[in-house]
């Protein structure tokens, strides 16, 4: 038992053992005034008596029809000797009262009780419509990443083709100048530069549109390790520059997964990448695996500021970012490539002490992509 459930069973033990005490204060502070009154008028002593129904529909309310029952057997116990004190006799409309305190007892507690359950039903129907809504809302926010990821693809495969096209031709003509100059000549120094440019402007384009347009994840028998170890050795020298310690966390029962490598890997680069740009330097950055239901875990966890609420809502949209120089793709893109994968990405935790996002990727062998981003990425 945890300290949060212990207590939460110390408050309603407490409410409980106060309830009962105030029920059966009550019938004694009753049964006290009546015994008092014994000589009084007959209207106040018949009004005394009807004081005792009080905590029976209290206790009926509470308690449903067992408390009505036990209350009215109470009350009953308190009342009868203190009617054979007083009469000396059997007086059967006096004791015809017991009866009708179990009545009232057992009557109020079902409805009580039926009340109680309509109320439960009313409850769980609207746990389940808050649940349909939120789970709604989530698919009308992936409806409108998956678009505008969409958009962006389209706009990178017209930008891609528009300045292929004139590159191909410069490249052309450097070619014409170059065959038509001397191969010691500045002409031909400049011409081979030029091209080394245009080459480098090609790949440029082509990376983007890699980056914009992810392709359809090549599922292959791979080691998340040597995965995770790949982006550590890429991301070293940024760690270094940051004066950040990057610790990677190995899992030694993690099986092979059935993923894309390269696609995991871009994941994870993005993911941890982040991480280090958000740390204080001097901190440590730990990219930990665990397996856990089927699911391969990979936690990065920075002891960065943090993401306030109203940025987590946006984190994974493309274009949302924090930095001067930032893109706002790079979330984005892992967001589609987990799911592609059937995983997730999420922030795990997040507080001005640190954050922990964890991508949850399946283990099993039939992890085909996922249908809906197969046909989206075929799309963009
Ligand atoms: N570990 C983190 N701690 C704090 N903020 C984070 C963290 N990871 C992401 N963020 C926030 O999420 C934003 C979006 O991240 P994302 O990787 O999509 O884009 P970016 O890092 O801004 O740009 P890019 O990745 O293209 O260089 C970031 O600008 C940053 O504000
Ligand atoms: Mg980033």
């Amino acid at each position: 038992m945890n300290a949060s459930t212990a207590s939460s069973w110390r408050r309603t033990l407490t409410s409980e053992i106060s309830r009962i005490s105030g029920l059966a204060a009550a019938i004694v502070a009753i049964s006290v005034v009546h015994s008092a009154t014994a000589q009084s008028p007959l209207i106040s002593r018949e009004l005394l008596l009807r004081l005792y129904y009080l905590p029976i529909l209290v206790g009926a309310y509470w308690y449903g029809a067992p408390g009505g029952l036990l209350v009215a057997l109470a009350s009953s116990v308190a009342y009868v000797p203190h009617v054979w004190e007083t009469t000396r006799r059997l007086e059967a409309g006096r004791y015809a009262e017991v009866v009708v305190f179990h009545l009232i007892g057992i009557t109020v507690g079902l409805l009580a009780t039926g009340q109680r359950r309509i109320a439960d039903r009313y409850q769980r129907a609207a746990a389940t419509l808050e649940r349909a809504n939120r789970e709604l809302r989530d698919s009308y926010e992936q409806l409108q990443r998956v678009d505008r990821l969409k958009t962006l693809g389209e706009v990178a495969a017209g930008l891609a083709h528009e300045i292929r096209h004139p590159l191909a031709s410069i490249r052309g003509a450097l070619e014409i100048i170059a065959e038509h100059s001397r191969s010691d000549g500045p002409q031909a120094e400049f011409s081979r530069l030029a091209m080394l440019e245009v080459e480098r402007l090609d790949n440029l384009v082509w990376e983007f549109l890699r980056y914009a347009r992810p392709h359809k994840p090549n599922l292959q028998p791979t080691s998340l390790r040597e995965v995770v170890e790949r982006v550590g050795a890429v991301l070293g020298v940024e760690a270094e520059r940051a004066a950040v310690t990057l610790q990677l966390v190995p899992c030694e029962a993690m099986p092979d997964l059935f993923v894309d490598a390269l696609q995991i890997e871009q994941v994870l680069l993005n993911v941890t990448l982040n991480a280090i740009q958000a740390s204080p330097p001097k901190s440590c950055v730990r990219v930990c695996q665990h397996v856990e239901e089927g699911y391969a875990l990979i936690d990065v966890i920075d002891e960065g500021p943090g993401i306030s609420a109203e940025d987590q809502a946006r984190l994974f949209s493309p274009f949302f970012t924090t930095k001067e120089k930032g893109t706002g793709l790079g979330l984005a893109i892992a967001h589609r490539i987990v799911r592609a994968h059937r995983g997730q990405i999420e922030v795990q935790e997040s507080s001005p002490s640190g954050t922990c996002v964890r991508i949850r990727l399946p283990i099993q062998r039939s992890n085909r992509p996922a249908e809906s981003s197969q046909s989206s990425q075929a799309t963009t």
